[in-house]
């Protein structure tokens, strides 16, 4: 019984599409869950090492399938507020290294009544911090604590207005009526020993619900831009309910990380692969306020990269920011590994072996070296720690830098671990990395060798670059590299008939790729003015030889995927 109500425009601006159900989520979960089966993240020890949560203020959520988990934990996060997803299967001691001052039940897919759908463990209710139940986690509390949970006689789906009809410290100076967003088939007839109802809907006779003991459930969704009030809600949960002080901040986080990685190091080597995006930028940076020159960082060239890439990371590490750069140029090794390879996946994985190669060797010069720091980032924690997934096809198996061989033996440095994209972003504001490291669009590990339709050669590499280099100028020209998830051309392999002068040309079609997103699981193809299309367009046919004709992506994500390979 879907519990999940779509991702609308509204959702945010960035115009995200609906993800439910939709086979892209899966994969990701899939791709991540393989991850963590691999060496970089299957050892429990290396784990442990890497830790940076012990004792912090928190506020678990139990995650039952909603697609707005992650939205509850950005929105309780926002609050300066620390939380951490668990999986409902996770045993208590998954919380024993929080400070854990209160729990989230959150929506899901299922129906409490149904055999075999997910309960809350006996903990939640053990524990004696304050519970809050969202839609199908306000059925469980119901369900569980004695209450009674029976299909709607009316679905509600979509706005609502709710009545306050009893005072709660939940819902604690908001309006008497509140426009919200609901999405249930299920309904609460029967109150829980102890609970009375705080609030109702023209179609919920219980909207929220809370007893004495500090446990609360709302039948509709706070964490949703839909719900106006959702995030006073939320507010009143984590400061009056529970009583938190609110002091996770970026200052407090790089502070603390800065200890941990110190205690954690002691005085062993480290290394770290800078890919000259902003996550192993903080990571490295973090690393080296704690330990110096016990870092030594990575840049693998592998002839893949933009046009001025290579330089631009060395200056701003080495000598900008004064860390110890090991810098290979791998160039013709990747080459090598890349002739007469058209197959996409198969790009990948060349890449992603060279990469080990390369950074397995350059480790093994330094000698001895005790941890490898790296920028893995919450939600990919999160998702490797997804139990069950049901992608039923792998759409790309994104390398990133892990994955490293086990022979090597280091323990990992994660300080990234609890933290989402926007949150790195601030550390790194914190630790003075330059604007231009912390605003950088992502770039795939793969690089250029994804965007060029076939198999690469330098030749096509060059092309590519001298076409990308202008999209970039003109984008950042008109202000709008920042306000795009990611914009970058592509070397397809058409060629098409053009006329330039008196002379008939048959060239490359060079296709232009620019994206809103906030996470890259959903995109959308981005409105650029008609002025900046025509200038790129313009430029890429004048200025690079190669290349007659030049269109436009409009597609979104789903069902087109960002790259085009
Ligand atoms: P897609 O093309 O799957 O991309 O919509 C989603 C995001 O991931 C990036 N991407 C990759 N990153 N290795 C990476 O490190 C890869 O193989 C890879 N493939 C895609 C892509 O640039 C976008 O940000």
């Amino acid at each position: 019984m879907p519990d999940e109500p779509e991702a609308t425009a509204a959702e945010d601006q960035t115009h995200r599409v609906s993800t439910s159900g939709d086979v892209e989520v899966s994969t990701y979960l899939e791709i991540a869950s393989e991850g963590a089966r691999g060496p970089k993240r299957g050892d429990q020890s290396q784990q442990k090492d890497g830790d940076t949560s012990a004792r912090r203020e928190a506020i678990a959520i139990l995650d039952f399938g909603s697609q707005y988990s992650r939205l509850i934990a950005r929105r309780i996060r926002e609050q300066n507020v620390y939380c951490e997803i668990i999986d409902p299967n996770a045993p208590r001691e998954a919380v024993e290294g929080l400070d854990l001052r209160g729990i989230i039940l959150s929506g899901g897919p299922s129906s409490v009544y149904e055999e075999g759908a997910p309960l809350a463990p006996g903990w939640v209710f053990d524990l004696g911090v304050p519970v809050l139940g969202i839609c199908y986690g306000m059925q469980l509390i119901a369900h569980q604590l004695g209450g009674e949970v029976a299909p709607a006689a009316e679905r509600e789906y979509g706005f609502s207005v709710i009545h306050r009809n009893d005072s709660s410290a939940l819902l604690d100076g908001l309006e008497d009526e509140m426009p919200v967003w609901m999405s249930h088939a299920d309904r609460i007839d029967t109150l829980p020993p102890g609970f009375r109802a705080v609030a109702y809907s023209e179609n919920s006779p219980i909207a929220a619900m809370a007893n004495d003991a500090g446990i609360y459930g709302i039948q509709f969704h706070p964490e949703v831009a839909h719900t106006p009030q959702g995030t006073e809600i939320l507010r009143n949960f984590a400061f009056k309910v529970c009583g938190l002080s609110g002091s996770w901040t970026p200052g407090n986080f790089v502070a603390e990380s800065i200890e941990r990685i110190r205690k954690q190091v002691g005085d062993g080597q480290v290394i770290c692969a800078l890919s000259g995006g902003v996550d192993s930028a903080v990571t490295a940076k973090l690393v080296h306020e704690a330990v110096g020159d016990q870092l030594t960082c990575i840049f693998v060239n592998n002839g893949l990269l933009r046009r001025e890439e290579p330089e631009r990371v060395r200056e701003v590490f080495q000598r900008h920011l004064g860390l110890k750069l090991i810098y290979v140029d791998a160039t013709e090794r990747f080459m090598t590994s890349l002739a007469g390879v058209s197959d996409p996946e198969q790009k990948r994985k060349n890449i992603g072996a060279e990469f080990i190669n390369v950074f397995e060797e350059q480790a093994g010069v330094l000698g001895l070296v005790d941890f490898l720091a790296q920028g893995t980032l919450y939600p990919d924690v999160i998702e490797s720690q997804t139990s069950e997934s049901t992608a039923a096809h792998k759409i790309k198996t994104h390398h990133n830098v892990g994955g490293l061989p086990e022979r090597m033996k280091m323990k990992l440095v994660e300080p990234l671990r609890y933290l989402f994209k926007d949150e790195v972003r601030l550390a790194g504001t914190e630790l003075g990395l330059p604007p231009e490291i912390l605003n950088r669009q992502p770039f795939p590990g793969p690089g250029l060798a994804i965007r060029i339709i076939g198999d690469v050669t330098f030749d096509k590499l060059e092309v590519l670059r001298a076409a990308d280099w202008i999209v970039m100028d003109e984008i950042k020209r008109d202000g709008l590299y920042e306000k795009l998830w990611q914009s970058f051309a592509v070397l397809t392999d058409t060629r098409t008939v053009g006329v330039m002068g008196d002379q008939r040309t048959y060239q490359h079609v060079v296709a232009l790729r620019a994206v809103t997103s906030e996470d890259a699981m959903t995109a959308d193809w981005a409105r650029l003015p008609y002025e900046t299309l025509a200038r790129i367009s313009s430029r890429i046919v004048n200025e690079v030889s190669a290349v007659n004709r030049v269109v436009y992506d409009i597609t979104s994500k789903p069902p087109g995927t960002i790259e085009w390979e």
